[in-house]
């Protein structure tokens, strides 16, 4: 994944214009864990909506695989910030929305597969319910079976635990480092946790302040399989207040 010398402008409803994105360089290799940290408003939610085909940037290019992004793909899936679920259908149903939609059949296998991951993420007793009758952590939970499903080969997640306890976050952030190990992905991961960020990533990007831009890279050399207790190391100590440092670094306060 390739985004080169990107810039995106949103237009405001009075037809100004507001710099989201400035001069956005990234490569993420197949099979890669990365995340991106940085300051809330700063850009990081628009890169994740211009990587899924969503929108298009205003200049600069972004490639997949050699293709410009200029549509979404079937084999990437988005978690977004929010959960946006089907209020009228039950919890099930929510985690096969995605082969609905894409017109693929519904089989044993994608019913067992949906089942499976509805039981990792602790909602199988749920399955008959409907989204309004779970907590917002379980929600962000559902939201979460329904962007495996369909086993992609890039999965774009928005802060896809901020609902979660500590525990359940850390517990389904390795469960996601076991998925991908067992069927490897490549992955872009926004977090406001810096902890997350380097418990799960190969690398780890910085985004500045708005206009936002990657201004820093750390690579996280830390041995895989990593399960929670790597957090207690002293090498997973460093290399969070580094990233942490950085990101103070490029944040401006906000008025
Ligand atoms: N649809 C929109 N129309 C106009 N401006 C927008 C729109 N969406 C986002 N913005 C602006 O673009 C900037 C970046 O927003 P974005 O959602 O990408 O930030 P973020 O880094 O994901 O923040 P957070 O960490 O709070 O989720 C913000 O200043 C925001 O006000
Ligand atoms: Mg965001």
């Amino acid at each position: 994944m390739e985004v080169s010398d990107v810039s995106f402008a949103y237009r405001n409803q009075d037809g100004t214009h507001m710099l989201a994105l400035r001069d956005v360089n990234l490569t993420v290799q197949r099979n890669e864990f990365v995340s991106i940290v940085g300051q809330s408003g700063c850009g990081k939610s628009t890169l994740l909506r211009l990587l899924a085909g969503l929108m298009a940037p205003n200049r600069g290019r972004i490639t997949i695989d050699g293709d410009a992004t200029t549509h979404p793909r079937r084999n990437i899936s988005l978690a977004f910030q929010k959960p946006t679920l089907l209020p009228w259908s039950n919890v099930l149903d929510n985690v096969l929305f995605p082969f609905r939609h894409q017109s693929r059949p519904v089989g044993r296998d994608e019913i067992a597969r949906a089942r499976e991951l509805l039981s990792m993420m602790g909602l199988l007793d749920f399955a008959e319910r409907r989204p309004g009758e779970l907590s917002g952590g379980m929600q962000q939970r559902l939201a979460l079976c329904r962007t495996l499903v369909t086993e992609p080969d890039i999965l774009l997640m928005d802060e896809p635990f901020s609902a979660l306890d500590a525990l359940t976050r850390d517990e389904l952030g390795v469960e996601l480092l076991k998925i991908c190990a067992v069927k490897p992905k490549t992955v872009v991961l926004i977090t406001h946790s810096i902890a997350e960020a380097v418990l799960l990533s190969d690398r780890v990007y910085v985004m500045s302040s708005r206009p936002g831009t990657l201004c820093d890279e750390v690579e996280i050399k830390l041995p895989r399989p990593r399960l929670p207790e790597v957090m207690r190391a002293p090498l997973f100590q460093e290399f969070t207040t580094h990233v942490r440092d950085l990101v103070q670094q490029h944040s401006v306060r906000q008025s």
